[in-house]
């Protein structure tokens, strides 16, 4: 079933050290550099169930808290059904 849903990123711990995701989090620390300037954006996240999404997103919301925006990273999931994925 397609949604949208809001998702508390807080609420994911993610056991161990997060893994290969340097590309990823320097394209997002840049956009934690950008609000911190004022200028806030958006990204899309996309990829397979389980790949690491909400992970992800739960490292960059750490990373923005210690850069001052604390409470600022918000996360909008959407589930498609399988047969849309590209
Ligand atoms: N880069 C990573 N290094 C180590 N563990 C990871 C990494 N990415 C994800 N994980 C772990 O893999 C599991 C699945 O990750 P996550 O829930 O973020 O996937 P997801 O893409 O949001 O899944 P879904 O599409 O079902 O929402 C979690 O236990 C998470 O901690
Ligand atoms: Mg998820």
């Amino acid at each position: 079933m397609g949604g949208t849903f809001g998702v508390d990123v807080a609420r994911v711990g993610g056991a161990g050290r997060l893994l290969e995701r340097e590309r990823e989090l320097a394209s997002l620390d840049a956009l934690i550099a950008c609000a911190a300037d004022g200028d806030g954006r958006v990204a899309l996240v996309e990829g397979p169930a389980g790949i690491g999404k909400t992970r992800l997103m739960a490292e960059t919301r750490r990373r923005a808290d210690e850069a001052g925006l604390q409470g600022l990273v918000r996360m909008l999931a959407r589930q498609m059904p399988a047969r849309d994925a590209r």
